[in-house]
């Protein structure tokens, strides 16, 4: 009897030990302010009233709040690009884009070196039919803010024949901090320049850029298995020049962004004067 007396006390006493520290912890976690949830959705610059309901220190807006950011770290944030973003008169801001395409653009290479198109970087263009986003990557031509690009029949032309509101982005890859990069966003309608619309603006432009050779670098394969004798290539390309279609994007809306080496980033938007 004695020994079973023992074994209780023994029992009672492990319990004790157990179940004492799991319930002040427990109760130690009922005074930290339960997150309350949900509450109504902030814009990213909201600013706390002293009369809002405490949280802890670790707990984000967004945890209660529905924003896309932390409000507190984007207000921060924001404040800093503003003070960057000095307002650039709209002249400055124009030639600075154009002197960006200029330097980002495609030209006429060396005849019969590559395809004789001197290659920038690519534009990746976004255009939508049905709902559908297609992005494209492109060689891309520039005079001034309009851009132009050769297109060989495929969605892009499809997509554009149904709705020509177009989206394209140039940017710098890779991304490097140790110098300042930049980047563009472009809102505007695409036209399409074909031998058939307007034969003077096309041939002006495929002229201008070489894009004859490009035909002919093109057909090179067929021309090297023999399926297209080399006195008929010349022929063969002007055949292949009527299936091309140059995309025109007047823009109406441009967004350049700046990243500087001190990690501020500085947005500018120009839009067109109607
Ligand atoms: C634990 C949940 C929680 C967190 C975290 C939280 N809020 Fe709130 N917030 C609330 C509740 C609940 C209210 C009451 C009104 C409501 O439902 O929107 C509120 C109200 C607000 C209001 C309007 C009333 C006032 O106090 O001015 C603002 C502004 C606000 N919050 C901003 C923020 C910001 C900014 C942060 C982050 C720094 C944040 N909140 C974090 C729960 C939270």
């Amino acid at each position: 009897m004695r020994s079973s007396k023992i074994i209780f006390l023994f029992v009672a006493l492990m319990l004790s030990l157990f179940i004492a520290p799991a319930v002040s912890f427990s109760q130690e976690e009922a005074k930290a302010p339960a997150p309350v949830k949900p509450a109504g959705p902030i814009s990213p610059d909201a600013v706390m009233s002293s009369k809002h309901p405490p949280f802890a220190p670790q707990i984000t807006c967004a945890e209660c709040h529905e924003t896309k950011f932390d409000a507190g770290t984007m207000k921060i944030y924001k404040q800093v690009n503003e003070k960057v973003t000095m307002e650039k008169d709209k002249a400055t801001l124009e030639k600075e884009i154009i002197d960006f395409l200029n330097k980002m653009s495609s030209g006429k290479g060396t005849p019969g070196v590559g395809c004789g198109t001197k290659h920038g970087s690519a534009l990746v263009l976004a255009t939508c039919k049905d709902n559908i986003p297609r992005a494209t990557p492109l060689d891309f031509f520039n005079e001034g803010l309009t851009l132009y690009i050769v297109g060989e029949p495929g969605g892009k032309i499809v997509n554009l024949g149904s709705n020509p509101n177009v989206s394209a982005a140039i940017y710098q890859s890779p991304m490097d901090h140790s110098y300042e990069q930049k980047s563009l966003q472009i809102w505007g309608k695409a036209t399409l320049i074909t031998r058939k619309n307007n034969e003077k603006e096309f041939l002006d432009r495929i002229e201008k850029w070489g894009i004859r050779d490009m035909a002919r670098a093109l057909l090179s394969p067929q021309v090297r298995s023999g399926e297209i004798p080399g006195d008929k290539l010349n022929e063969a390309a002007e055949k292949v020049l009527d299936t091309f279609s140059i995309i025109k994007i007047e823009p109406d809306r441009i967004t350049l962004r700046v990243f500087r080496t001190d990690f501020t980033m500085p947005k500018y938007t120009w839009t067109r004067e109607r």
